[in-house]
C-alpha cells in the first residue's frame, strides 16, 4: 500500500508528459518529422532546431521533406518569405506522392520586384493531371513576418488556408470514370528554388542575383496526418477516428464561408476555372453542383 501514491504520481506524470507533448504543437523539433532533402550547405537551424532557414543563390537552393507519407491530414507550416527583391524566387510548401502517376497539392509563393506583391499560387494534381492553378494576392506582407499556411485533406474536401482563412476549396467530386481527386499517399515538402524562367511576369522578370542569397524561414514542424505508404496505402486514412476527417471538416462552416468569399472577391486574380482561352470547356471539377 505504501507505494500507491508514488504509482499515482507516475501515472499523473505520464499523462502530463503525453499531453504536454501533444499540446506543444509549435515546439516540435525539425528532426522529429522532417529531414533535409537537398542543398544541405544552404541550410541553417535556429531556436534549438525549431526554425530552419533555406537559402538560394545562383548555384543552389535547398529543401526538406517529411520522413513519412500521409493519406489524409491537416498540414501546416509557419513561413516567412524572402524579403528584398525576390523576383523569380519560388518558395514552395506542398504535398507530393512523387511516384508514378502522381498526386500533388501546392502552395507556391512567386517572388516579385521590391515593392510589388508576392503572388500565392495554388495547384492541385490528381492522377498526374495538374493545370489547376489559382492565384491570389495576400492582404499582408508575407516577408515581414511568419504566417501559417495550411492544407486540409480528407475524403470530402481539400482546403488551402492562409492563417485561418480558407482561400481555396477543392471538393471531392464524384465524376464517373475520371479521377479528379488526389488519393495517393503524399510526402510533405518545402523548397526554395530559382523559378526565373516562369514565376514572375511569365518569366520576363528574372532573379536579380546581386541580391542573393534569398532566404526563407520556416517554423512549426508538427504534423497532423495519417501515416501511409505510396506502395501499400493505409486504408484507414479516411476514418473518422482522425479529427480532420470528422463531419465538421467536410465543408466550411458559415464563418469560414464568408471569410472565403470575401478573400476571393477581393484578392484572387486568377482561376483556371474561368480561363476560357485555356479551357474553352470548363474542367469537370469546376462545374458547381
Ligand atoms: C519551446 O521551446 C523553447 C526553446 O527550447 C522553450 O524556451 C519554450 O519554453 C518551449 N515552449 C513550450 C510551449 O514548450
Ligand atoms: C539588381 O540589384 C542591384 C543591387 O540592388 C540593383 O542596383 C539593380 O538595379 C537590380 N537590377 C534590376 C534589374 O532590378
Amino acid at each position: 500500500m505504501g507505494f500507491r501514491p508514488k504509482m499515482l504520481m507516475i501515472i499523473v506524470t505520464l499523462f502530463e508528459t503525453f499531453f504536454s507533448l501533444s499540446a506543444s504543437t509549435t515546439n516540435t523539433s525539425f528532426d522529429h518529422n522532417y529531414y533535409v532533402t537537398w542543398g544541405k550547405d544552404r541550410i541553417l537551424f535556429f531556436k534549438h532546431r525549431q526554425e530552419i532557414q533555406l537559402s538560394l543563390d545562383q548555384s543552389s537552393g535547398a529543401g526538406f521533406g517529411s520522413k513519412s507519407y500521409f493519406g489524409s491530414g491537416f498540414f501546416q507550416m509557419r513561413i516567412k518569405l524572402p524579403d528584398k527583391d525576390s523576383a523569380g524566387v519560388v518558395t514552395a510548401f506542398y504535398l507530393n506522392s512523387n511516384v508514378g502517376v502522381h498526386d500533388e497539392l501546392d502552395f507556391e509563393f512567386l517572388g516579385n520586384r521590391a515593392g510589388k506583391p508576392v503572388v500565392l499560387q495554388t495547384n492541385v494534381f490528381a492522377h498526374g493531371l495538374g493545370g489547376r492553378e489559382q492565384r491570389t494576392r495576400l492582404w499582408f506582407d508575407p516577408s515581414a513576418d511568419f504566417h501559417y499556411y495550411k492544407l486540409l485533406w480528407n475524403q470530402h474536401q481539400i482546403v488551402f488556408f492562409v492563417d485561418d482563412i480558407p482561400i481555396r476549396v477543392y471538393k471531392n467530386h464524384v465524376v464517373s470514370g475520371i479521377v479528379v481527386y488526389p488519393h495517393r499517399a503524399m510526402q510533405v515538402l518545402v523548397s526554395l528554388w530559382d523559378g526565373s524562367n516562369w514565376a514572375t511576369d511569365g518569366g520576363r522578370t528574372k532573379a536579380n542575383w546581386t541580391q542573393a542569397p534569398f532566404q526563407a524561414h520556416f517554423q512549426d514542424f508538427s504534423i497532423a496526418g495519417c501515416p501511409s505508404n505510396p506502395n501499400s496505402p493505409n486504408k484507414d486514412c479516411y476514418s473518422t477516428k482522425y479529427w480532420w476527417n470528422k463531419r465538421s471538416y467536410w465543408q466550411l462552416n458559415q464563418h469560414q464561408m464568408s471569410a472565403y468569399e470575401n478573400v476571393r472577391r477581393r484578392f484572387m486574380n486568377y482561376d483556371y476555372c474561368t480561363d476560357k482561352n485555356r479551357y474553352p470547356v470548363p474542367p469537370v471539377e469546376c462545374i458547381e453542383e
